[in-house]
């Protein structure tokens, strides 16, 4: 299965205007340190707001797009998610979603953990994750301790899949 990595608002929003609402710098580190070596599936839109416009460093990208001819040098553009599972089979690196909302939302139901950073926080936004508190197929399992960059409160969790 694959793994959900994100950061959200209190009201479960990712973005706004195709950028992320806030830089967390450990947040950043954290999520270098998790991904690094692996397989990190993402959607166009997320790709073209990385601030340099290149692929992540050290880890595999595969970026999803309708358009046939949409080429990235050092990663992948796959056009559908039947070509995505046939592109990711067998292979042995952890594969993470790492957005954006359409692409979350799609891939949600390939995913059996999702590691979410929760600010403390009600943002203006115009991309959200689905509410996994309200989903009857998932679980908050670990809760990290309360973490604070300047005023703002934001801690790690990670969330499962019900067995
Ligand atoms: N907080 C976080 O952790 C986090 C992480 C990542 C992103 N974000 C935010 O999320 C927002 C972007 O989300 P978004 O939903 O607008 O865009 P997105 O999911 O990043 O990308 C959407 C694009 O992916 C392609 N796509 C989607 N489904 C596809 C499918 N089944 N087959 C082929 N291609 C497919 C399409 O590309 P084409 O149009 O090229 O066909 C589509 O326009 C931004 O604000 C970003 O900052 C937040």
């Amino acid at each position: 299965m694959w793994k959900l990595i994100a950061s959200a608002d209190k009201n479960w929003a990712i973005g706004k205007e195709n950028r992320l609402l806030v830089t967390i710098p450990n947040d950043m580190k954290q999520f270098q340190r998790m991904t690094m070596g692996q397989i990190v599936v993402m959607g166009r839109k997320t790709f073209e707001s990385f601030p340099n416009g290149l692929p992540l460093a050290g880890r595999e990208n595969v970026i999803l797009t309708r358009r046939k001819d949409y080429k990235v040098k050092h990663a992948v553009a796959v056009h559908d998610l039947d070509s995505l599972k046939s592109w990711l089979k067998g292979k042995k690196e952890e594969i993470y979603v790492i957005g954006g909302e359409q692409v979350y939302r799609q891939l949600l139901p390939f995913c059996d953990t999702a590691y979410i950073t929760k600010i403390n926080h009600q943002y203006e936004a115009d991309a959200y994750l689905p509410d996994l508190d309200k989903a009857a197929d998932w679980e908050l399992v670990k809760t990290g301790g309360e973490q604070t960059y300047f005023d703002l409160e934001y801690m790690f969790t990670v969330y499962q899949r019900r067995r």
